[in-house]
């Protein structure tokens, strides 16, 4: 093992920390809240993950920088969706830094809940229960309220770039 490239020095580690996330595949998710204006807002997300069954609870992380930062610190309902591997095109169109993501990309709209996305291998519908301060980002934890599953191939995010999964357990 070279030992030189794990210490990397420390002006480098940012750079070297990204390095190593880009290793880690992740499923790309949408995360939803509807702001109290009634207009729903999202991010792209892989900082994703579940944090306990009893009660049902996950976490996601969201950068300070993002337009829709303070919305989401102070949300109540906030949806999961988790992609398949042919919604690339609403990935992308929910990592950019744009208005209006919403206009025509499907969403289902439901009173005190946040929008939800047809297609999704899985949508977790969430209540925020706390804002955890992170360093840039902020911790979201969310209590699971009710969940809808599909069957399909996910959506994937490895080495800056998305992929597909070669699935091997298929006949
Ligand atoms: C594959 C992928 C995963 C991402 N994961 C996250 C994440 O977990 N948390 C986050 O805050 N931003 C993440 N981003 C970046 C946001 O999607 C991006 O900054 C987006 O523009 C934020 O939207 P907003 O500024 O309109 O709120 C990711 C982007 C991509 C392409």
């Amino acid at each position: 093992m070279n030992r030189g490239s794990l210490l990397a020095a420390s002006d480098d580690l940012e750079a070297h920390f990204k390095d190593a996330m880009a290793a880690l595949a992740g499923g790309v998710c949408v995360v939803t809240t509807t702001g109290p204006d009634g207009v729903p807002y999202g991010f792209a997300a892989t900082s994703v993950t579940s944090v306990s069954l009893d009660p049902p609870m996950m976490l996601v992380c969201q950068a300070k920088s993002s337009r829709s930062y303070e919305l989401f610190a102070g949300a109540g309902p906030v949806a999961v969706n988790m992609l398949a591997a042919g919604q690339r095109p609403v990935a992308e169109r929910f990592a950019a830094p744009v208005d209006d993501k919403f206009t025509d990309a499907g969403f289902e709209y439901a009173d005190g809940l946040a929008p939800v996305l047809p297609g999704a291998l899985a949508s977790v519908q969430c209540r925020r229960v706390r804002t955890i301060d992170a360093g840039d980002h902020s911790v979201l934890l969310l209590h699971v309220r009710a969940v809808r599953t599909a069957p399909g191939e996910p959506l994937i995010y490895h080495g800056r770039r998305y992929e597909r999964l070669e699935l091997t357990h298929r006949g």
